[in-house]
C-alpha cells in the first residue's frame, strides 16, 4: 500500500523537479552578456553578505537563457574566488586583489538565477558554497605553515593581542573585535600566528574601557568598522612575544549591519559570527540576503519565463532555435 502511494506521488515530484524546457537562446560564457550577468549576481552577493570576505569572479562555468525578451531568465554557474577584502569593507570588488594560492586560496561556486527585464539584471535566486584549495599549494612555499581554525587557542590570543596593542596605540575611540577572518600558524624555532581580524568602534572610550565600562559596538548611524592584520612572533626561548599589528579603520561604512554585543572583556572576547572549528567563512553557512536559498518567487519567476518560451508575440508556437554550438566554460579570469 505504502508503495503504491509512493509511486503515485513519483510522477507529481519529477514534474515539480523537471529542468526547465530548451534555452530560448545561446548565450556563451564568455559573452559580453554573460559577463553583465555575472558581475550583477556577485554584486548581489557581496552587497549582502555581512560576514567574511567579498569574492570576485573567475569564470562563469555555465549559461542558460529561458524565455523571451523583454523578460528572460538567466540560469549561471559561477565559480569563484576568495578576496582579500572583508565583506565589510567599502572597496569596490574591482579593487579587492584575490587571495594568492600560497595564501591557501578559497574557491566559491554559485548557482544563480537571474531576471533579465528590460535590460536590467535582477538576482531572483541564490545558492552558494566555498572550499579551501588544498594544502600541497601552501605547503610548497611555506613548508611549515598551516591555516588554523578560527577559534584556535593560539588564534585567538593573537588576535587578542594585537588589538590590544591597536587600541593602547589609539588615544580615542575603544574597538572591539567583530570577527576574526583567518590564522596562519608556522611553527619552528620561533613559533608565529598571522592573522585577519575585523574591528568595531564600541560606544567607550578608551578610558572607559580601562575602567572597566560595558562597551558595545556602535550600530546604525555611529557603526565603525575596521580591517586588522596582526603578527604574533615567539622565538623559542625567549620569554616575550613580538606583537605587530596594523589596521586600517574604513572611511566610509557599509549599510546596515547586525550588531554584535560584545560586553567588554579585557581578552578573548566572544564571536558571534563565526562557525567555530571552520578554516574560513563558508559561503554556504553566510547569508546571502531574502533570495539565499530558492525562494518561491524565484520559482515563480522561471515558471513565467520558461511559459514565455512557448509563445511568441502572436501567441503562436515558437520553432526550436536553430542550432549553435554552446560554447562554455569560460576562460579563467585570476588563476
Ligand atoms: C526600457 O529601457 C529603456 C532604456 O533604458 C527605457 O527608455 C524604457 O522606458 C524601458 N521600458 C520599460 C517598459 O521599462
Ligand atoms: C586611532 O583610531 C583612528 C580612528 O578612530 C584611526 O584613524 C587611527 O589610525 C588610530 N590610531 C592609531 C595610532 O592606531
Ligand atoms: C555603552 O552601551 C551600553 C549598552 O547600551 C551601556 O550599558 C554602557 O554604559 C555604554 N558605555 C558607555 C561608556 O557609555
Ligand atoms: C572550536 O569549535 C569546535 C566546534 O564548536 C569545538 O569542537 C572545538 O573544541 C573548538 N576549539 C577550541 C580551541 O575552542
Amino acid at each position: 500500500m505504502k508503495l503504491l502511494i509512493v509511486l503515485a506521488l513519483l510522477p507529481l515530484c519529477r514534474s515539480a523537479v523537471l529542468p526547465l524546457p530548451q534555452p530560448s537562446r545561446v548565450v556563451n560564457c564568455d559573452d559580453a552578456e554573460a559577463h553583465e550577468a555575472a558581475n550583477a549576481a556577485v554584486q548581489y552577493m557581496n552587497s549582502n553578505r555581512k560576514t567574511g570576505y567579498k569574492f570576485a569572479l573567475n569564470r562563469i562555468e555555465d549559461i542558460f537563457v529561458h524565455g523571451l525578451a523583454p523578460v528572460e531568465v538567466f540560469t549561471v554557474e559561477l565559480d569563484l574566488l576568495e578576496t582579500k577584502c572583508p565583506s565589510l569593507s567599502p572597496t569596490p570588488i574591482e579593487q579587492c586583489p584575490v587571495r594568492p594560492v600560497v595564501e591557501r586560496a578559497v574557491e566559491g561556486d554559485c548557482d544563480i538565477k537571474l531576471k533579465k527585464d528590460n535590460g536590467t539584471f535582477t538576482v531572483i535566486g541564490i545558492r552558494c558554497k566555498s572550499e579551501l584549495d588544498s594544502v600541497e599549494n601552501m605547503l610548497k612555499f611555506c613548508p611549515n605553515c598551516q591555516l588554523a581554525p578560527l577559534n584556535d587557542t593560539q588564534v585567538v590570543h593573537a588576535v587578542d593581542v594585537s588589538l590590544h596593542k591597536f587600541n593602547t596605540g589609539n588615544n580615542t575611540a575603544f574597538y572591539l573585535l567583530h570577527e576574526i577572518g583567518r590564522g596562519k600558524i608556522q611553527s619552528g624555532i620561533s613559533n608565529s600566528v598571522d592573522v585577519e581580524f575585523v574591528i568595531a568602534a564600541s560606544n567607550c572610550s578608551i578610558d572607559d574601557a580601562n575602567s572597566g565600562a560595558a562597551c558595545v559596538e556602535n550600530s546604525g548611524a555611529g557603526a565603525h568598522f575596521g580591517a586588522c592584520s596582526g603578527s604574533v612572533v615567539k622565538n623559542q626561548g625567549a620569554a616575550d612575544e613580538d606583537v605587530v599589528v596594523q589596521c586600517a579603520v574604513y572611511e566610509t561604512q557599509p549599510g546596515n549591519v547586525e550588531q554584535a554585543v560584545v560586553p567588554h572583556v579585557p581578552l578573548a572576547p566572544p564571536q558571534t559570527n563565526v562557525v567555530k572549528s571552520h578554516f574560513h567563512h563558508n559561503l554556504h553557512y553566510s547569508s546571502l540576503g531574502p533570495l539565499s536559498s530558492e525562494s518561491n518567487s524565484a520559482e515563480q519567476l522561471a515558471a513565467q519565463g520558461s511559459h514565455a518560451v512557448k509563445r511568441s508575440l502572436t501567441g503562436q508556437s515558437v520553432p526550436p532555435s536553430a542550432p549553435r554550438l554552446h560554447l562554455c566554460p569560460g576562460r579563467k579570469i585570476h588563476y
